[in-house]
């Protein structure tokens, strides 16, 4: 199984600009994808990452630029960034790359409970060490704040209803495992669950997961406290990249682009965001949807 499909890996790595000798923080080092690329091209780089596994698995897969002290590794949030880049001697750096959501291992990995196609604990952390679980959420949380996270964050039209489900199911029994909520959220659109095809599975349950996931990792706070930082870390010339996922993430992007620019304090170098080819999305499906922007300080 791979680690993960890194997207939009050339339109990334050419827009950051990257030249030798130079420093560039990944934010999101994932499988190490657009970092090794980084590094082929003569970068150094700080690669950050929230999940242990992701470092513990880049660490291996990059060991030689690990000892050859090219590649500085650290597990954090890069809401942190500020304070980690100092620490670590990358201050001021030539390029920032954040590339959101999950990887396939985090997806893949059926104990993470990322997934609603397969069984697991309802966990949902990057950083299993820290914070509340889904499972917390889900049986823990009010009627207005699931509704709030499944209507804001998943843009689901039914949230009512599925929270009613979850509200009923939890006061005979705690929800526990993926399976559990899928089986709530079937109920709740009168599906058997006994029935249920992937495709059906995924229509019915992908907008609440992907929403309690955003919910259990902060994941807008996260970004737009980055976003406010970025500048201060960037060289003049030096270029941010964000890939996004979702639109609301896309939207805080956009919206702290446009502000830096009408500042002056750069140039926003898409101004309509980049999107994977079609044959990209073609060779990999979990590459639809994601979308690019730059922004260069000046
Ligand atoms: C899409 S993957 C990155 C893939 C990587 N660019 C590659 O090519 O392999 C996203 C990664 O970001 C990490 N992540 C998500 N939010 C984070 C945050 N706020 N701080 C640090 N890491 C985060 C996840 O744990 C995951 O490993």
């Amino acid at each position: 199984m791979n680690f993960h499909r890194t997207v939009l890996l050339q339109e990334t790595i050419d827009l950051l600009n990257v030249s030798r000798g130079q420093k560039y923080i990944d934010g999101t080092i994932g499988g190490g994808g657009h970092t090794e690329e980084i590094l082929k091209r003569g970068g150094l780089v700080l690669g950050i990452d929230a999940d242990p596994e992701a470092l513990e698995f880049v660490r291996e897969r990059l060991e030689a630029y690990v000892k050859d002290g090219r590649l500085t590794l650290v597990q954090g949030n890069f809401r942190d960034i500020l304070k980690i880049a100092k620490e670590k001697g990358f201050a001021e750096v030539s390029g920032i790359l954040l590339d959101l959501g999950v990887s396939s291992h985090q997806i893949d990995t059926e104990d993470r409970g990322f997934s609603y196609q397969k069984s697991g604990p309802l966990d949902m952390r990057m950083d299993p060490s820290y914070g509340f679980r889904a499972e917390d959420l889900i049986n823990l949380a009010g009627k207005h704040e699931l509704h709030n996270i499944f209507t804001k964050l998943g843009e689901e039209r039914r949230s009512n209803t599925v929270v009613s489900g979850i509200i009923r199911s939890r006061r005979v029994k705690a929800i526990k495992t993926t399976e559990d909520l899928v089986g709530v959220i079937a109920e709740a659109y009168g599906l058997n669950k006994k029935n249920l095809t992937p495709m059906l599975r995924a229509k019915i349950s992908k907008r609440i997961f992907q929403a309690l996931r955003m919910a259990v990792n902060g994941e807008l706070e996260s970004l737009e406290k980055a976003l406010s930082s970025v500048l201060l870390l960037l060289f003049s010339k030096g270029r941010v990249a964000v890939i996004s996922f979702h639109s609301l993430e896309d939207r805080l992007v956009k919206d702290a682009f446009v502000g830096f620019s009408k500042e002056g304090l750069g140039t926003i170098f898409t101004p309509k965001p980049v999107l994977p080819a079609s044959a990209e999305i073609l060779e990999n499906s979990r590459s639809k949807g994601a979308k690019l922007r730059v922004f260069e300080r000046k």
